[in-house]
């Protein structure tokens, strides 16, 4: 059975024709011929559409259409209105109404119009509750908290959320800085609107400008069409620049301008595009350190670090292992209830997690795929972590083993273990190894690393 619609209009013969048609393409059709009388019928029926009359003696179209939206924000409402009185119409859809159409109208172009507003009402239901899934994901119930540090983090996270104060997140690869950043945006009054990511190293240094602020046809070789940049995209919301210790220079004076103005142009235009961007950015440099080198700009560095977000590394927060555990176990186990031993518990302790989080989540992600009879043991673990082998820590494991220190395979091994720390991620593993991903990539394929095979 198709919607229900409700139409109300003085012209009887119009309301015969229209029910008529509307019935045999399967709606269920009501009709009144009076203004009040069709707001009783509104609240009686509960329909999905009312096809409403601009012009009735009673009470004007207007006034009902006030009063069905003050009653129902859902319903698609569309108006009938005379020829010539379109301004009438345009204001009724500023009020609320999803569309209008104009008499004379043929069957065709009722359908049409009904349909239409439906569909754009379904889109934006489906819209409204994949944000509101979003929203519950990021809430602070899907990260662990339990030292008193990340509790720290937290209060701090649910307090800069409310304001459009420039964050700066610093930590260690793998401390949840992107996760943080998230936290800030969807507790943020900015939540229903776009949250926009911006990874600075993985992008060449050519193309991020365009990235960042768009360019107009023909700004450069390959320019074919004007494009927006990811400030423009982000508008009203947040961007999140991940790894801004890597923003090249040519583009930290840029940056600097949006923060102070939240204004630039696109590449190749002199035009000035004003947006309402809130700005969060990560690194896992020493940023203070880059800006003593020359290689930061110092006003920039202050005006990103209004309020710097320190995540302290995993060491450095070891009671939150076990809770970390259960967390991902609960994640990976697919709705099986794992058990993990003491003395595995114990290894977790006990290692010093140089890839942080991330790399206990691979390590439980791979213990669940391991473990036998859903109880994690030692030996599901992965063996640098129990002591089994030992630390592939570049002194010990590297030299020590090496018959002919060959530079070549000193970068294999520095390569394979920066993807395995980042479980595959070849930005992630880019990052660790300080190089862009490109070279990356051209190194891997150069010295025969394949990573299907780590
Ligand atoms: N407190 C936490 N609770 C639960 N999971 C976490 C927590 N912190 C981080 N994680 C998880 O660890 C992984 C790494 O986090 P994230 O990507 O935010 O780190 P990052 O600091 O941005 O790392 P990188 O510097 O490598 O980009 C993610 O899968 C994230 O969900
Ligand atoms: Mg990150």
């Amino acid at each position: 059975m198709k919607e229900k619609i409700l139409i109300i209009d003085d012209d009887i013969n119009l309301t015969k024709v229209l029910s008529y048609q509307l019935e045999k393409q399967g709606y269920q059709v009501s009709v009144a011929n009076r203004g009040k009388d069709g707001l009783e019928r509104f609240k009686k029926l509960s329909p999905e559409v009312v096809l409403l009359d601009i012009q009735m003696p009673d009470l004007s179209g207007i006034k009902v259409l006030e009063e069905i939206r003050r009653l129902d924000q859902q319903v698609v409402v569309i108006m009938i209105t005379a020829y010539g009185s379109v301004e009438n119409a345009l204001e009724a859809c500023r009020l609320g109404a999803n569309d209008y159409i104009t008499k004379p109208f043929g069957q065709e172009q009722l359908f049409f119009v009904i349909e239409k507003a439906l569909q754009v009402q379904k889109l934006e239901q489906e819209n409204s509750q994949l944000r509101q899934e979003l929203v519950s994901k990021y809430r602070f119930e899907n990260m662990v908290a339990k030292s008193s540090r990340m509790e720290d983090v937290l209060r701090m996270v649910g307090q800069v959320a409310q304001s459009d104060a420039t964050v700066l997140i610093l930590g260690e690869s793998g401390t949840g800085k992107e996760l943080i950043a998230r936290a800030i945006h969807y507790n943020s009054p900015r939540k229903e609107k776009p949250l926009i990511t911006v990874n600075c190293p993985s992008i060449p240094e050519n193309l991020l400008e365009s990235e960042l602020f768009g360019h107009v046809k023909g700004a450069f070789t390959g320019a074919v069409k004007d494009r927006k940049g990811k400030f423009e995209l982000a508008d009203g919301g947040t961007i999140f620049l991940d790894e801004i210790g890597d923003l090249p220079e040519s583009l930290q004076a840029k940056l600097l301008r949006v923060l102070q103005e939240q204004e630039f142009e696109r590449l190749g235009d002199s035009q000035v595009i004003k947006v309402d961007v809130r700005v969060i950015a990560a690194t896992n440099k020493d940023l203070f350190k880059q800006v003593q080198e020359g290689k930061f700009r110092e006003d920039l560095y202050y005006r990103l670090s209004v309020v710097p977000i320190v995540l302290p590394p995993l060491r450095d927060r070891k009671e939150e292992i076990p809770y970390l555990v259960d967390f991902f176990l609960q994640r990976y186990g697919k709705g099986k209830q794992f058990t993990i031993t003491p003395e595995a518990l114990e290894a977790l302790q006990s290692y010093d997690w140089p890839g942080n989080i991330r790399e206990l989540e691979n390590a439980i992600e791979r213990a669940v795929i391991l473990a036998n009879e859903n109880q994690i043991t030692l030996q599901s673990l992965p063996p640098h972590v129990t002591g089994a082998l030992p630390q592939p820590t570049i002194a010990r494991d590297v030299f020590s083993e090496m018959e002919d220190l060959s530079l070549e395979l000193l970068e294999k091994r520095a390569i394979t273990e920066a993807l395995r720390r980042s479980g595959g991620n070849q930005t992630r593993a880019a990052q660790l190894l300080n190089i862009p991903r490109h070279v990356l990539l051209y190194r891997m394929k150069k010295l025969g690393v394949d990573p299907a095979k780590l």
